[in-house]
């Protein structure tokens, strides 16, 4: 089965992503205090672990590309690496871009999720970094089969979706989100045309969430005025008429 998504993200009250565009707190309100809400929520959430796409998982990726040899037989099936009891760090890498150089983000455990066109020297890498990886079909957009994957072979039942907003359009899209957790920062970008927490690229006639509504299910004010809402998305029922 697989886990429950939670998109789990923090906004600008005009929906966007880039933190360091946001206007500054009111007198004596602490971004830094603002900002550390994310983490202590993402706690009460009780998740396995975190998902996101490739660009949010650079900062983590700090290692280069090696070739370390042969990787061994069964190098093509889903790895699973030592994961010492830790949380996961699902990575969405359809390409297999991200060098590691080790095997956590933040202390928890990497998984790879990547297009079976990556090649047996990339996959070594990994191996040799303790990365587990599992593949999303042959370009590695097949979200539905890398969440069953996670859920049958990692044990994972609940999980974050913690963007970037490319990566949760492509969950919107697949109809993989249960839940959204958005904390909604005091703070403006004010631009048109940055990222929102929704960036499915795909075709202007498009529309990501149709068939889903959100229930709300909850709103917290939090200290110096981050505002948690939380929604379940539901699918549309069919009209019987
Ligand atoms: N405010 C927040 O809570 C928050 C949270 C997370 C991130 N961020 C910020 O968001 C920015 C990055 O966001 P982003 O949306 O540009 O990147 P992203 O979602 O982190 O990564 C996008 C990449 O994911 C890959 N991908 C996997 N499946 C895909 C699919 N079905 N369709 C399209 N691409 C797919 C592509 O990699 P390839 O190009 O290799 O194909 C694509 O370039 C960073 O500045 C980060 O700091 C903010």
């Amino acid at each position: 089965m697989r886990p429950k998504v939670i998109c789990h993200m923090v906004s600008s009250i005009d929906g966007r992503l880039l933190v360091d565009r946001w206007s500054s707190p009111a007198a004596g309100v602490d971004s830094g205090a603002l900002l550390g809400h994310y983490d202590q929520v993402a706690a009460r959430l009780n998740a396995d672990g975190w998902i996101v796409g490739r660009k949010t998982m650079e900062a983590y990726a700090k290692g280069k590309a090696r070739t370390p040899g042969f990787a061994g037989n069964g190098v093509r099936d889903t790895h699973i690496a030592e994961r010492k009891g830790h949380a996961v760090a699902v990575a969405i890498d359809p390409h297999g871009r991200l060098h590691y150089g080790q095997d956590n983000a933040g202390g928890d455990h990497i998984v790879a999720v990547l297009g079976e066109q990556v090649s047996d020297d990339y996959l070594a890498e990994l191996r040799e970094d303790g990365v587990s990886y599992l593949f999303a079909g042959a370009d590695g957009r097949d979200l539905h089969r890398a969440m069953d994957t996670l859920g049958k072979a990692f044990d994972i039942r609940t999980i974050l979706l913690e963007g970037g907003g490319v990566t949760n359009g492509a969950f919107l899209k697949a109809g993989l989100i249960d839940e959204i957790s958005l904390l909604v920062y005091p703070g403006i970008d004010g631009v048109a045309g940055v990222p929102s927490i929704f960036e499915y690229v795909g075709h202007v006639d498009e529309r990501p969430a149709a068939g889903r509504s959100l229930r709300h299910i909850g709103t917290e004010t939090l200290e110096g005025g981050m505002v948690w809402l939380r929604y379940t998305v539901e699918v549309v029922a069919e009209s019987g008429a």
